[in-house]
């Protein structure tokens, strides 16, 4: 199969989030199972640096918007097999940031129409043109609009971003006549979607889990409504859980950590790893082995750090220790400051990212927290149960997906889910968690979660099933 991907981002080039882990090991597992992927990017002034091994410009045109000309470049790399197409245009990219500006809409409007020129200038004939979020979903629509065939998917890996136009800019941005919008097609809200008219116009609509799948599917009034257009798509609706990319993620090979461990000497290797994030954080030495509960993740309220603070206290009552790595929302992140200097002993903060910094954390916690509010997939419990460090999260999404709850059942069980309305769970999850921490019965849960597989190689069947009954239709 010839597939093309699209994306506002992915590793190893630039990184905010999930998704950025999730294009980049997908594309290497299908590699590795014979099929041809190539991902299309912007061409952002960070990561330009990482485009090294085969860099050639490849291609160069105009792209038409209306009246406007605008002028591109698309440059080339290859990376583990995956073919990497740039799109450059400092104009809209060469900038420090990578979302977040007035004009995204306008930027990314580029960016799929750019996309969509290269695949016919450059004879790419894909068979399936899978892309991920609002910054990419119109691309099959553009494509299929120049007269194009094929078949195509639209991930959706954060619905809370529906990508909004002003509608008088459809044919100014994007060169559709007004009937998308007056038709409904890309009408949203009284705006026009990108992500609305992917959900529309692709053959088929995934998302990183099954759950998140009904909860979409089921929540009328979420995200600003948009379950109830995925609902017209209901039967062309599908969820598949994200993989890890284990090559990165390894406690036994993994550079970053204090001591290299796996399941048959896991118990020495938190140990030296646990020691060594206790004085990454400055705490002092304590005199019994206390749980250490750690967070790395973006300091938004998705991500239910408010219910993180709630648990403060019980931390303290505890005598536990808190470490969170992350950074995000200006009031969020004043008042876990506030925390952190208030309870020195017992709370380490460092806002910000770190790469070491996260994987130790990762191996040297005991109990990793996630409690957010909605969460697509989660790669975070995932890479936790790896190391050995149980996850307590929320009953949402992926996270429902991935983590048996010994709440639910102590056969088969390798972390704490509650239920999403029932916060006072996840405060009484603290005390639970460390008295059995305490009484040294964590055992077969570390065991249980460290053997789990969540491998991109096991993952990918589900699109390759995916694309291969599309391709049958
Ligand atoms: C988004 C979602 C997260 C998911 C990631 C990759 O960041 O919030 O749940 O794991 O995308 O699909």
């Amino acid at each position: 199969m010839n597939i093309i991907f699209a994306a506002g981002e992915s590793s190893p080039f630039v990184k905010t989030g999930g998704l950025a882990d999730v294009i980049w090991g997908l594309s290497k597992a299908l590699v590795r199972r014979g099929e041809k992927v190539s991902v299309f990017l912007p061409f952002y002034r960070k990561g330009k640096e990482k485009v090294r091994d085969i860099y050639k410009l490849i291609d160069s045109f105009d792209v038409a918007q209306g009246w406007r000309m605008t002028h591109c470049n698309i440059i080339f790399d290859q990376k583990e097999g995956v073919d990497f197409y740039f799109v450059e245009c400092d104009q809209y990219f060469g900038r420090d940031g990578i979302y977040g500006f007035e004009d995204d809409g306008e930027r990314f409007a580029f960016f799929q129409l750019a996309v969509a020129k290269a695949i016919i200038h450059l004879n790419l004939h894909p068979d399936i043109i899978h892309v991920h979020d609002w910054q990419a979903a119109l691309i099959p629509l553009l494509c299929a609009h120049a007269g194009m065939r094929f078949r195509s998917v639209l991930t959706i890996h954060n619905p809370a971003f529906q990508g909004y136009l002003n509608p008088a800019s459809l044919g100014d941005l994007l060169n559709l006549p007004v009937v998308y919008y007056s038709d409904g097609l890309l009408r949203f809200n009284n705006m026009v979607s990108m992500l609305k008219g992917g959900i529309t116009t692709v053959d088929a609509v995934t998302t990183v889990s099954l759950t998140h799948a009904q909860e979409l599917l089921n929540d009328k009034t979420g995200f600003n409504g948009i379950g109830n257009i995925i609902k017209f798509r209901q039967s062309d609706m599908f969820g598949i859980v994200n993989g890890l990319d284990y090559e990165e993620f390894d406690p036994s090979k993994d550079t970053h950590i204090a001591k290299n461990y796996s399941l048959s000497d896991y118990k020495v290797g938190k140990k030296v790893n646990k020691e060594a994030l206790l004085a990454a954080f400055n705490f002092k030495e304590p005199e019994a082995d206390v749980p250490v509960f750690g967070l790395v993740s973006r300091l938004t309220s998705q991500k239910g750090i408010d219910r993180v603070l709630r648990i403060i206290p019980d931390i303290i009552k505890e005598d536990a220790k808190l470490v969170v790595l992350g950074q995000g929302e200006w009031d969020i992140e004043q008042k876990l400051k506030y925390m952190a200097s208030r309870y020195p002993q017992n709370i380490g903060l460092f806002l910000g990212y770190n790469d070491n910094l996260a994987h130790l954390i990762y191996a040297g916690s005991d109990f990793f927290l996630m409690p957010s509010k909605f969460e697509p997939c989660g790669l975070g419990q995932i890479i936790a149960m790896h190391y050995g460090t149980l996850p307590i999260v929320s009953k949402v999404g992926g996270l429902n997906d991935t983590v048996h709850s010994y709440y639910d059942s102590h056969d088969g069980a390798d972390g704490f889910a509650f239920a999403n309305w029932d916060e006072n769970c996840f405060d009484y999850s603290i005390s639970y968690v460390s008295e059995m921490f305490k009484k040294k019965k964590l055992n077969p849960l570390i065991k249980t979660a460290m053997a789990e597989d969540f491998s991109w190689d096991k993952q990918v069947d589900g699109y390759l099933d995916l694309y291969a009954k599309l391709l049958k239709r």
